[in-house]
């Protein structure tokens, strides 16, 4: 494979989309050829899902469907767009790939991680990320910060307590990847400058040039 997979990774309101746009508008700036994509969604099969999991109509949802619905949106992205674009040799940059599926449904909704760990492969084509940037913000701030949840949104409505455990959660996968995930500090921070620390590491890891 000739390109490379950048995932961003925090908690709701960390900032993921502005710094995924800042760093596509520098590759577009100089014409590094890159694809901006999303989980879960990407492409028409994964964004359907997407409306499915959000729902707030589907509050019956058990723990197996959810994560179900998330491995069969990330099998189809990563089949139908992220692979054919690593292979012509593009930089992909994905807002959240399988961490989340560890934070969310593992460490918040208690789904044994083993049995992640084993849809997590099966969906991703063993595809791991290069490195993946966790955008460090809690929860109650990143929620100061952005304003409420949004009200049309299952996730995002379900209380702070899960998604304290989420913020957790990562904390655990960042001291098991410690190579592979880059820990950004984000409170209180102009979003340009924490492009900024994001552009230089990658160039310091030979990836954008100078
Ligand atoms: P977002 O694109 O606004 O971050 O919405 C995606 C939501 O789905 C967010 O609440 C995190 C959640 N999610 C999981 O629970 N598991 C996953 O595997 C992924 C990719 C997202």
């Amino acid at each position: 494979m000739k390109g490379f997979f950048i995932t961003f990774e925090g908690c709701e309101g960390s900032g993921k989309s502005t710094q995924t746009k800042l760093l596509s508008e520098y590759l577009e700036k100089k014409y590094i050829p890159y694809i901006l994509t999303r989980e879960p969604g990407g492409n028409v099969v994964s964004e359907n899902i997407r409306v499915l999991i959000k729902d707030m109509k589907n509050q019956s949802m058990i723990n197996e469907t959810e994560i179900l619905l998330f491995a069969a949106a990330r099998a189809q992205h990563t089949y139908e767009k992220i692979l054919p674009a690593l292979n012509e040799g593009k930089i992909v940059i994905c807002d959240r790939y399988f961490d989340s599926t560890y934070a969310y449904q593992g460490y918040a909704r208690g789904v044994k991680l083993s049995d992640i760990n084993n849809i997590n492969k099966f969906s991703t084509f063993k595809l791991i990320p290069d490195v993946t940037f966790f955008l460090d913000i809690t929860p109650t701030d990143a929620f100061l910060q952005k304003g409420a949840p949004d009200k049309d949104d299952r996730l995002e409505q379900t209380g702070i307590e899960f998604h304290e455990k989420v913020y957790a959660g990562y904390k655990e996968l960042i001291k098991h990847n410690k190579k592979r995930i880059v820990v950004i500090p984000a409170y209180k921070r102009a979003p340009l400058e924490i492009s900024l620390e994001i552009i230089n590491i990658l160039k310091k890891r030979n990836i954008l040039g100078d």
